[in-house]
């Protein structure tokens, strides 16, 4: 009989199969990926690292046969070095950067060890505040980073862009350590060359180097793909992002760094910027995880090799379209979105503001009707983390499936009737929308499975 686990990921398929994605940070992986991450590669221990020549020398050939000295503290590592240092290859290869760390577990887990390679505790780090847009890991009191170092936040301004006034001020009115840009609801393109130049004259204030980070998780994929700039061409030393979301891998994180690479296990000799991508690896193994998942690094490779190719590129370029598309017909039908749209993947709307309604029960909504997103919290937000005022979406997953601005038409539509239906309950006091209207719900419920039957995810069939 099989496993009930089994019949669970089976109802899962389903799900996937006749529903819409349109949370940001979801997609789907292709085959390969999945394959490579269900290989008997999860049996293998590697503690430490493989040799990483940092010469950029992508001859993939010769770099699946040859077998160099590795750091590693177990033996039978001759495959899986090979394979992280394809993987290690590909990502400096997309990015443009001198090393790559492929060994974090996820993007928490590359933050952490970005901070404390870099960071000593008590040291001040300037990163976006999470109610306006930044992540759980730049600060939040209730992580452990935020217990050892001490977060300075900086915001958003009214336009929606980054308040750069702040973050100068801020930089200059307190001795910082590291400056991080980065975000999981931000809908512009940050102004990285500015950023640099703070950090500079923040330097010079305080007469010691300052690192510059990027998490750009949420955007990785439009940046492999060059259609979002790259803030490694910016000056900035380190790039830490998720392996999923927009780069479309098995899930993980990803450090990518500029500067000196060094044997990752050897005594560093200088704490300095240049030495940062051994810093980085050291924060990594032993400094903050053990054994690496080589399954998923193998995953990761091939997710890599896969953005390589010039459809990637497409791909990127089409999420975009797709999310300017949507954001325009959403704004038609009266929906207030924050920044005015999107130049990115992803869209914020202000459910409060366009309806009356808050996000938690516009989620709710949309989940019996098979669009899937998430509430999410605005700038000044007043509804707490549990019933925010906004709700966030956005286009990588339905680009993966192939749809085009057509189908961002219909999206568009379902979420409007679906945001009346909501506006209408509330005003009647409905609190369950489960038992609200059940029969308009399962019009829409089927409208959407059909679309979705239409574009079938690639490699999963129901
Ligand atoms: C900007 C950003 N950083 C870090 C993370 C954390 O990634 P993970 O969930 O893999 O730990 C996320 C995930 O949502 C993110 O959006």
């Amino acid at each position: 009989m099989q496993d009930v686990v089994f019949n669970l990921i089976d109802n899962e398929i389903k799900r996937q199969v006749e529903g819409l994605e349109l949370i940001p940070s979801e997609n789907y992986v292709s085959k390969a990926v999945l394959e490579a991450m269900g290989s008997v590669l999860t049996n293998k221990y590697s503690e430490g690292y493989p040799s990483f020549t940092g010469l950029r020398d992508w001859d993939e050939e010769k770099i699946s046969q040859e077998i160099l000295p590795n750091y590693r503290y177990y033996g039978g590592q001759q495959n899986v070095d090979r394979i992280e240092r394809l993987a290690i290859e590909r990502a400096c290869r997309l990015f443009d950067a001198d090393h790559a760390n492929v060994q974090p577990h996820s993007g928490a887990n590359a933050n952490e060890a970005v901070y404390f390679a870099w960071c000593e505790p008590g040291d001040n780090i300037l990163a976006m505040n999470l109610g306006h847009g930044g992540h759980l890991t730049h600060g939040s009191p209730v992580t452990r980073s935020a217990k050892i170092y001490n977060f300075i936040p900086y915001g958003t301004d009214e336009t929606g862009d980054l308040d750069y006034a702040q973050i100068e001020e801020l930089a200059l009115g307190n001795d910082v350590k590291l400056i991080l840009i980065g975000y999981s609801a931000f809908m512009k393109i940050p102004d990285f060359e500015r950023v640099a130049k703070i950090r500079q004259k923040a330097e010079e204030k305080w007469g010691h180097e300052i690192l510059l980070m990027a998490d750009m998780a949420h955007v990785a994929g439009l940046i492999a793909a060059k259609v979002h700039p790259n803030p490694l061409k910016y000056g900035f030393n380190v790039m830490t992002t998720t392996t999923h979301k927009t780069l479309r891998g098995p899930r993980g994180g990803l450090i990518l760094s500029m500067g000196n690479v060094g044997s990752p296990l050897k005594k560093i000799a200088e704490k300095n910027l240049n030495n940062i991508p051994t810093m980085i690896d050291k924060a990594v193994f032993p400094g903050t995880q053990g054994g690496p998942l080589e399954h998923i690094i193998a995953a990761k490779a091939v997710a890599f090799g896969e953005a390589l190719q010039p459809e990637f590129k497409t791909y990127a370029e089409n999420i975009i379209k797709n999310a300017k598309a949507l954001a325009k017909e959403l704004k038609n039908h009266g929906f207030i979105l924050q920044g005015n749209g999107t130049d990115n993947h992803l869209i914020l709307i202000d459910m409060m503001q366009s309806f009356g309604i808050n996000g938690k029960m516009y989620e709710k909504a949309l989940d019996l009707v098979g669009l899937t997103l998430n509430a999410n919290a605005l700038p000044g937000d007043t509804g707490g983390a549990f019933k925010p005022n906004g709700v966030r979406l956005g286009t990588p997953a339905i680009t993966t499936r192939g749809m085009g601005e057509a189908e961002m038409k219909k999206l568009a539509n379902w979420m409007k009737e679906i945001a009346e239906l909501c506006q209408e309950a509330d005003e009647n006091g409905v609190e369950n929308i489960e038992s609200f209207q059940p029969e308009k719900f399962a019009i829409i419920r089927d409208q959407v499975k059909k679309l979705a039957l239409r574009f079938p995810i690639p490699n999963i069939h129901n």
